[in-house]
């Protein structure tokens, strides 16, 4: 089964082909980082008007990558929610006019989803069911997977997501957008033993987590020092380390709570932050030493992009019954969620 998928849901118009029996055949990327770097942070409308110029090149380019024609496409998968809504709009509305177009069922995935299953991407890959560890710039959490489409929230963050307050911590220390990227890269090179920021939540005795006291105490101690522009590059470094270790020791420990809560051995990681290489690094450590698996996309795979929403597709076309469109009028409606939880999704599957 030959799928398409489209994810347009913020700053990155990401189109692959997946085959259930061959794997993922072709991928596209176009990031738009350079045309939001100069307004400091993503402007929705640029972004869905880019969407539009790019998609449907990409998705040439992706159908010529693999030698494949639209006319073999089994289904197209888009990302329905959450995310921008002119950018969503973009995704959904290209998904479902091919969809219409070729008589094939067009899916909307939630971008989550398409997130929590990417380690499957992976050699190896992990079986159901394992716990995910759901890192982005607008999610923090923590997920008992039994299979696809069945998911249960195990903690969340109660104010920023981790990627939110990398970026927002990068932002305070000075440094451009996007700013976890680049807050991970200095934090290399600083010494962790300088400054101790706090952990919050470490023993609050559930899975939640809170980010954005972190954040706070960043902002104090770059106001003690006479804001961004006084500080020099060293002690930037020593503070974007020491955010990242408390950073990285939340979520190492929430991590390891999880798997003992759930009595699963299996970790996957997923999202922008699970590109962190600080993260990578000790909770491999952490959780190989408990007799645990990790499994991580391919870094690729980390952030936005296509092939993540084409794998959710293709297995959701191959274990949950998904109706064909019916009537015109069903298979040339569609809609967005711009908000949307994960757990909504249940094993509900619309076409
Ligand atoms: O999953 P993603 O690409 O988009 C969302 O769905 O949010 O995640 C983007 C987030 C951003 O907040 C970005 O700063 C963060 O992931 N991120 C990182 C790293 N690479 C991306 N945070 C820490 N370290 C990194 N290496
Ligand atoms: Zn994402």
């Amino acid at each position: 089964m030959l799928v398409l998928g489209l994810e347009t849901s913020c700053d990155e118009t990401g189109v692959a082909l997946y085959d259930t029996s061959a794997g993922l055949l072709a991928h596209a990327l176009h990031s738009q980082v350079a045309m939001h770097a100069q307004y400091g942070g993503v402007v929705p409308e640029l972004a869905s008007r880019d969407h539009i110029r790019r998609i449907l090149p990409l998705c040439e380019k992706v159908l010529a990558d693999a030698h494949r024609k639209l006319s073999e496409l089994d289904a197209i998968a888009y990302t329905e929610g959450p995310g921008l809504a002119g950018a969503l709009l973009v995704g959904a509305s290209v998904g479902a006019s091919l969809g219409f177009a070729l008589g094939k069922p067009a899916l909307g995935i939630h971008h989550l989803e398409g997130h929590l299953l990417s380690p499957l991407l992976a050699h190896p890959a992990p079986d159901f069911p394992f716990v995910a560890l759901l890192v982005s710039g607008g999610h923090s959490q923590l997920m008992a997977v039994a299979g696809v489409g069945e998911y249960r929230l195990l903690g969340e963050t109660l104010d920023d997501a981790a990627g939110e307050a990398f970026d927002k911590t990068a932002k305070l220390l000075g440094l451009a957008y996007p700013g976890g990227p680049l807050l991970s890269k200095l934090a290399e090179t600083g010494d962790p033993r300088r400054f101790t920021l706090p952990r919050p939540m470490l023993h609050s005795g559930n899975l939640d987590m809170s980010f954005s006291g972190l954040k706070t105490a960043v902002l104090t101690l770059v106001q003690q020092r006479g804001g961004a522009h006084a500080i020099d590059g060293r002690t930037k470094a020593d503070i974007a380390r020491a955010f990242q270790e408390a950073m990285v020791d939340v979520l190492v420990a929430k991590s390891l709570a999880a798997l003992a809560e759930t009595g699963e051995r299996q970790l996957v990681v997923a999202g922008g932050v699970g590109a962190n290489k600080q993260l990578r690094e000790q909770l491999t450590r952490a959780v190989l030493t408990r007799g645990g698996e990790l499994f991580y996309p391919p870094l690729e795979f980390c952030t936005d992009n296509g092939a993540m929403i084409a794998l959710a597709g293709a297995l959701r076309m191959q274990h949950l019954p998904v109706a064909r469109p019916d009537s015109a009028r069903a298979a040339s409606s569609f809609t967005i969620r711009p908000r949307w939880d994960l757990e909504e999704i249940g094993i509900a599957v619309r076409s």
